[in-house]
């Protein structure tokens, strides 16, 4: 298999290009990625894999993107890049537009000409449960059979994403496959995100900023299942085991209200629970989500592996421990990201 993922600079991008060199028989791995706010090169230093390489560009780029399928002779896309925050979305949703729609439009069109001239190459589309909406408390977890119903600008361009990749499977016959999957945490990710912005706060003494009442209750899996499993959807569908345009999701049953969750990473950082700040809620705030896994269970035998309380607790020693990272990141533009979006309560 020769590998194209697109943003493997990001948070779950990184991982996944990680976690495909371990597989034995990728003989490739190239990683696309245009370098946003949200993409660091750091998040890729540590390897060092002849197999590997990384192209600064876009996806928006549909010359670049064919001369990386013919040249890299591509037989996967892993397709993550994308603009990724609920509340950058809620203050502009143009940047949101232009990446997860249009630029998987021009994936879908690249890999349609490669096609054409007798390339096949199989796209994983990685979207979110987002793209279901929100769930009432007694309500069942969502099923690759749920409708969209997505409820913010971010999660109406991912599913607007979604419904191109069937459209094209549908009219053009190309093979893809769309994975869903829960909120994600671990190393690496930006912290503007609940479980990093929260750690980094706590450990520096700083405000907490929690929306509205604290009980909105999401599904948390550790990034390393979650990339196992967008793995295992490639492998699925070059095996067979998934046909194209199936969805499949994966949640790890970790339903968990955000309170609970800034409450923990208080006692692991030692920090005060006077340093909590209830404020404005998100407007639009998705109250509850909880994704079913039983398809990816049964058909590809993944299962989420990390236990909860082992995984934040590794995850929050990660950003301790991290410190260059943490610095580098946290500087210049996210000081402003911090200052428009909470003004004076951090
Ligand atoms: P992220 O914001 O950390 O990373 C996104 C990456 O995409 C960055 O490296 C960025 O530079 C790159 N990128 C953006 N625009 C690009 C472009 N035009 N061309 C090339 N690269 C570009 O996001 P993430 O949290 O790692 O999410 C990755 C994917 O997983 C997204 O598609 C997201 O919708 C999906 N997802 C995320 C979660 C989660 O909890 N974070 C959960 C389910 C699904
Ligand atoms: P987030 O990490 O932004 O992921 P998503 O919006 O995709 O679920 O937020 C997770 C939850 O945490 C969500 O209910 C919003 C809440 N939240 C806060 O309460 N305060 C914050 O500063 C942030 C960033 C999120």
């Amino acid at each position: 298999m020769r590998i194209l993922v697109t943003g493997g600079c990001g948070f779950i991008g990184s991982h996944v290009v990680r976690q495909a060199l371990m597989i034995p028989n990728v003989e490739r791995v190239i990683n696309l990625d245009s370098l946003t706010y949200s993409g660091h090169p750091q998040n890729c230093s540590d390897i060092y894999d002849s197999r590997y390489y990384f192209i600064h560009g876009s996806i928006n780029d549909g010359s670049l993107l064919r001369e990386i399928f013919q040249t890299e002779q591509i037989s996967v896309v892993l397709h993550l890049a994308a603009e990724s925050h609920v509340d950058r979305s809620i203050n502009s949703v143009k940047p949101f537009v232009e990446t997860n729609i249009e630029g998987t439009r021009v994936i879908l069109e690249s890999i349609l000409e490669s096609k054409r001239l007798g390339q096949e190459i199989d796209l994983i589309h990685v979207s979110t449960d987002e793209v279901y909406g929100s769930l009432a408390p007694d309500d069942p977890s969502f099923t690759e059979q749920n409708p969209l119903n997505p409820r913010n600008p971010y999660a109406a361009t991912k599913a607007a994403s979604d419904m191109l990749v069937q459209a094209f499977v549908n009219t053009h016959e190309i093979s893809a496959v769309i994975t869903r999957c829960s909120n994600n945490y671990g190393p690496n990710q930006f912290p503007e995100k609940l479980i990093p912005l929260m750690t980094i706060n706590a450990m520096n003494g700083d405000n907490l900023p929690v929306y509205g009442d604290g009980k909105q209750i999401r599904d948390w899996i550790h990034v390393i299942d979650h990339s196992n499993g967008i793995l295992c959807a490639m492998l699925g569908l070059k095996m067979g085991r998934l046909s194209t345009g199936e969805v499949v999701n994966f949640g790890a049953s970790n339903e968990i209200e955000n309170i609970e969750i800034v409450q923990k990473i208080i006692q692991l950082t030692n920090a005060k629970e006077s340093q909590i700040k209830y404020v404005k809620d998100r407007p639009g705030h998705d109250r509850r989500y909880a994704m079913g896994f039983q398809k990816a269970k049964k058909i590809l035998g993944w299962s989420p592996e990390i236990e909860w309380d082992e995984g934040l607790a590794t995850t929050v020693e990660w950003y301790k421990e991290n410190s260059e990272w943490v610095e580098s990141i946290t500087s210049g533009k996210y000081r402003d990201w911090i200052k428009n979006q909470y003004g004076k309560t951090i």
